[in-house]
């Protein structure tokens, strides 16, 4: 979910990351794991919550990542694990759009102190 607090940025058309893969960038302070589903995408922190693997080179099964390093998968649109069942760990999401073959982020405003 998005809120007038967010910042919608472009990082890269969609034709960048294959079909039913993801890929890692850097914004704003963020590794960033971004998955392309065809008509849609899906972004959450690229850091596995069991020992930090690198989601964005994980295999893409039924809206969820399957962790390269220990098999953990993590659902993408709420960022939970659903495997091993009974985690409470969660990985942080983003909201992510597709806009004329461009793939936006929304990264959360700083709030002022
Ligand atoms: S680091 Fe992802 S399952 Fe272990």
């Amino acid at each position: 979910m998005t809120s007038e607090l967010d910042a919608w940025v472009c990082v890269t058309p969609q034709s960048n990351i294959p079909l039913r893969e993801g890929r890692a960038i850097q914004l704003g302070g963020h590794e960033i794991a971004i998955f392309n589903l065809g008509d849609r995408v899906l972004a959450v922190a690229n850091r596995c919550p069991h020992r930090g693997g690198p989601l964005s080179d994980g295999l893409l099964a039924d809206g969820a990542v399957v962790c390269p390093l220990h098999a953990w998968k993590v659902t993408l649109a709420s960022g939970s694990v659903e495997r091993p069942a009974g985690r409470e760990a969660c990985v942080a999401t983003y909201a992510a759009r597709l806009e004329n073959g461009l793939i936006y982020v929304a990264l959360p405003r700083p709030r002022a102190a």
